[in-house]
């Protein structure tokens, strides 16, 4: 019995820890609805010129550009606060997410 509990322990750890790493986009959603999209907009390509939009752009070019904001290998007093705080994680969530969108 105690084998029993033990390997499902391991079972369960082993399936969190692998649907962890695959990007999630529903993870990306949420964090691009409560932050990004007061500036970028979600689907819509923003009207305003200082904030470019982020549907549907490459997924890749999304997940370099954020990192280097966090890295402040790119400069924006802006986008360096805001991707400062992001794990490696974040990023693949978000661009997985926004780079799925369509554009309207
Ligand atoms: C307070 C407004 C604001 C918020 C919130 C914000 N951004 Fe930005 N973002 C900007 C501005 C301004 C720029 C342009 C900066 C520059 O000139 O490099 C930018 C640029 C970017 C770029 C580069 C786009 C390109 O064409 O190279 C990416 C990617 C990006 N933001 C992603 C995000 C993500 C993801 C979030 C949410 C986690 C987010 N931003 C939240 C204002 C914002």
């Amino acid at each position: 019995m105690k084998e029993l509990l033990t390997s499902t322990v391991i079972l369960v750890i082993l399936t969190a820890a692998s649907t962890a790493q695959a990007a999630s986009i529903y993870a990306g959603k949420s964090t691009a609805a409560a932050v990004c999209s007061q500036c970028h907009g979600i689907r819509g390509t923003s009207a305003d010129a200082p904030f470019p939009p982020l549907a549907g752009r490459d997924e890749e070019y999304l997940e370099m550009a954020l990192k280097q904001y966090r890295d402040k290998t790119r400069v924006s007093d802006i986008m360096n606060n805001i991707a400062g705080s992001l794990t490696d994680r974040d990023i693949n969530n978000i661009a997985s997410y926004y780079s799925r969108l369509k554009i309207r």
